[in-house]
């Protein structure tokens, strides 16, 4: 890969802290000029001051035009990686629909798609990153909305990919299960249970994302196992609810 991404235009988002940093260091590295987007402008500032990369805040459904204008006009690398995530709202409390709308994050993803293809296919090359997570592929005990939006977010990276590739567009869907990150600590016990057991470190996630664009390999698994999980959801999906309900039963008798 050495000199692939050299003075490459690469934006990432949600970049102050967690994967997108590990995102922002490794591009930045390997040479690339890194736009490092977050909500949270002094955590993307320091970033950006620690890769040499240029700040640029904001909420990541609404930077593509800062970030291109950052890079000079030209954007070759979007990794879609903002996200959030929240303990609950599924259908056994209240309904909290503000939940489930700012769990939406995948529209940020057709947001900036909307935006950058056109220079893509005229160009005939680009290339988009989506940090989905594993609960787009199986799903996440004790978070409906994470479930259902990351499956939502692995739709669109698919769609993406298989509508453009003749045209040069590239796409990454990286589907982990737990990442040492805030984002982890904050998913309480159901994450305690399902996800620090076998966690990994942002930068795990990196070099997992570097092996599949060598390999030019559309999803990317960090955690090698999650391709048996998923081939077993599709091969028999009552044998498997039967065991994801098993560890919902756990969760609720560890509570
Ligand atoms: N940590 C995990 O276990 C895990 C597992 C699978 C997938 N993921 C996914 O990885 C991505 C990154 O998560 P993380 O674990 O690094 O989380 P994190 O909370 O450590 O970092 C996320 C960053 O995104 C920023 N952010 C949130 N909403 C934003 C928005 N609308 N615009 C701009 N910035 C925004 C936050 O300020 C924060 O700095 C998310 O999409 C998450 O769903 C995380």
């Amino acid at each position: 890969m050495v000199g692939a991404f050299q003075g490459a235009g690469v934006v990432v988002t949600g970049a102050g802290g967690g994967i997108g940093a590990a995102l922002a260091r490794r591009f930045a590295a390997e040479g690339a000029r890194v736009v490092v987007n977050d909500l949270d402008a002094e955590r993307a500032k320091h970033v950006a001051d620690e890769v040499g990369g240029i700040a640029v805040p904001g909420d990541a459904s609404a930077i593509v035009a800062d970030a291109r204008d950052a890079l000079g006009g030209t954007v070759d690398v979007y990794c879609a990686n903002a996200g959030v995530a929240f303990e609950g709202g599924d259908t056994g409390g209240p309904l909290d629909e503000k939940v489930w709308a700012a769990s939406w994050d995948v529209m940020a993803h057709v947001r900036a798609a909307h935006e950058l293809l056109p220079a893509w296919l005229e160009r005939g090359g680009g290339r988009f990153v989506s940090t989905v997570s594993a609960a787009g592929l199986l799903t996440m005990i004790g978070a409906a909305p994470y479930a259902v939006t990351k499956h939502g977010a692995y739709a669109f990276a698919e769609w993406l990919s298989l509508t453009y590739r003749h045209r040069g567009v590239k796409v990454h869907a990286i589907c982990p299960q737990g990442v040492r990150t805030d984002m982890l600590a904050a998913t309480g016990s159901a994450g305690d249970l399902v996800l620090q057991p076998t966690a990994i470190e942002p930068e795990a996630v990196a070099d997992a994302l570097f092996k599949g664009i060598e390999d030019d390999r559309f999803l990317i698994l960090p955690h090698p196992e999650v391709a048996a999980y998923y081939q077993a959801r599709a091969g028999d999906p009552d044998r498997w609810l039967t065991g994801m309900n098993r560890i919902q039963q756990q969760w609720e008798a560890a509570r």
